[in-house]
């Protein structure tokens, strides 16, 4: 069975924004017990970009939608909808979403944050997506943001060194028939939760002093467990994508995967037997930024003219929660 949208829905625009602070493996080696070969070798990293004390998810999510909104020729006071997929949001509310509205003046827009972890942007590429379908939205903004340096343990070596902070936009239109998103899946397996979670500072275990102590605001992670099921449903996922709408891994111009670890990319492009080139990868430059990889990756692929209208790109996921999905499309511009 396959999903799809009973109008074509399409990407329009991309933006992205990476904060200017970068912090090289060597540099993290200074303050941690690691080194630029360990950190290369086991996840692809070589450098990512850290906020500035005081900057939050808005103030990296506005200069990316801004950015899809020139590129687009759009005005801000265009926009319907705002959708901002984060589990870094400035606060627990207002939501990040009305503070991007209100810096970018987006006055006519509703919008709401969406929390899935690493698989969020694509949950909010098809909520959105399907606003659009609906007929009753025609102009739909999706930010893909996170900022993970504010709940990095810089004491774990085994997570401080995995991730970045960054934003990428893309708006969604209505586009001519034959383009746009062909089929997507999305998961949700809430009994591995306990793989990857932060801890405390909801409404089971509020903040308190223990809490803080105990660094029950950072990242936990138990690492292997996280590679084992990133592997198998990227691997499986995209297959299963490829195979029920009828393609080969030949077929497609750009697999654009979450960029975790380039170890688990490789491999769930290898099952897939997919040729060399088609893999879009930054997490060299900018480290795991959650949910801003696939945005930012599209733009930069787009950027660099690996893919034009009409193109096949799959875009694939996981992260906490667990999370995943894939989304098949055809590129609209
Ligand atoms: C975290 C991850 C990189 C660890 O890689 P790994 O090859 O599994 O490494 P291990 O955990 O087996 O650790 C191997 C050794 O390296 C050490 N090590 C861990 N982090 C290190 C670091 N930053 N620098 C140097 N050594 C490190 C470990 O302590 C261990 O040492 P030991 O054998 O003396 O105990 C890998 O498991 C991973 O990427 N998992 C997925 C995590 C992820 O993507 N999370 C986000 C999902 S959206």
């Amino acid at each position: 069975m396959t999903r799809h949208f009973a109008r074509p829905v399409g990407i329009t625009a991309t933006g992205q924004y990476y904060p200017e602070r970068r912090v090289t493996n060597d540099d993290l080696s200074m303050v941690m017990a690691t080194n630029d070969e360990w950190i290369r070798t086991r996840t692809g990293i070589g450098s990512r970009h850290w906020v500035e004390k005081g900057q939050g998810a808005s103030d990296l999510g506005v200069p990316a939608l801004q950015m899809a909104l020139d590129q687009r020729g759009m005005m801000a006071d265009e926009l319907e909808v705002i959708i901002v997929a984060t589990v870094t949001p400035d606060t627990f509310f207002p939501a990040t979403a009305c503070r991007i509205q209100d810096a970018v003046g987006a006055k006519n827009a509703f919008g709401f944050d969406l929390s899935a972890a690493c698989s969020g942007f694509l949950y909010a590429l098809t909520s959105g997506a399907a606003l659009v379908a609906s007929g009753a939205y025609s102009k739909v903004a999706v930010v893909g943001v996170d900022v993970m340096s504010s709940i990095m343990n810089m004491e774990d070596r085994a997570t401080g060194v995995l991730f970045g902070d960054g934003a990428g936009a893309v708006i969604l239109e209505p586009v001519e028939e034959g383009l746009g998103i062909i089929d997507f899946e999305h998961r949700i397996d809430g009994s591995g939760g306990c793989i990857l979670h932060m801890p405390a500072g909801g409404s089971r275990k509020p903040a308190s002093h223990e809490t803080v102590d105990a660094k029950e605001h950072f990242i936990h992670q138990s690492g292997s467990e996280v590679f084992k099921f990133a592997v198998r449903e990227m691997a499986e996922g995209s297959r299963a994508m490829l195979d029920r709408n009828g393609f080969l891994p030949a077929d497609l111009k750009l697999f654009v995967p979450h960029q975790a670890n380039l170890r688990i990319m490789d491999a769930a492009a290898k099952r897939l037997e997919l040729p060399n080139d088609r893999m879009v990868v930054n997490i060299d430059r900018y480290a795991n930024t959650t949910a801003a990889t696939i945005p930012t990756a599209l733009h930069q692929a787009k950027g660099e003219g690996r893919m034009e209208k009409g193109d096949l790109v799959l875009l694939s996921a996981f992260g906490a929660g667990l999370t995943w999905g894939t989304i098949l499309l055809r590129w609209a511009y």
